[in-house]
């Protein structure tokens, strides 16, 4: 067998191979219609994070251990909010001195409830 036959068989194989494992595997089909499923939900999540500098600060430490969504479910005030970052740190979120009141005022202007 010379090796443009072995190449063409590779590919023949490769190509039986992945249509029979698309055709064999519902999960396949299940996470295609997950994906499609959460296109609005990401878009949701765009439009109520509204876009600032400190937009991706927040996205990229406050998603490392919990979704976002946990900061729109949560009604704090800004003095709730600055307790809260100490809080996230206490847990382990690394959040550095140059990024803490960034993120605290994103948060505040964002999402502070009145104090109660
Ligand atoms: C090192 C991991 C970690 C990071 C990073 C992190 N959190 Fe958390 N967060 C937690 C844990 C643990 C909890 C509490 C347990 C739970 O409910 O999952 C929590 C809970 C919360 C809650 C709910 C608090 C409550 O009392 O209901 C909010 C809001 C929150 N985090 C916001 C943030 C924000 C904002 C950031 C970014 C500044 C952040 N988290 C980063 C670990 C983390």
């Amino acid at each position: 067998m010379n090796s443009a036959t072995l190449g063409y068989l590779r590919r023949r194989l490769g190509e039986t191979v992945h249509i029979r494992s698309a055709a064999h595997c519902p999960c396949l089909l299940w996470l295609i219609a997950l994906a499609i499923a959460c296109i609005p939900l990401l878009a949701r999540s765009q439009d109520v994070f509204p876009d600032s500098p400190a937009r991706d600060t927040v996205a990229v430490i406050c998603s490392q251990c919990h979704p976002l969504t946990r900061i729109l479910d949560s009604k704090l005030s800004a003095t709730q909010w600055e307790a809260l970052l100490y809080d996230m740190i206490s847990r382990g979120a690394t959040i550095y001195d140059r990024e803490l009141t960034l993120v605290r005022d994103y948060l505040v202007e964002n999402f502070a409830a009145d104090e109660r």
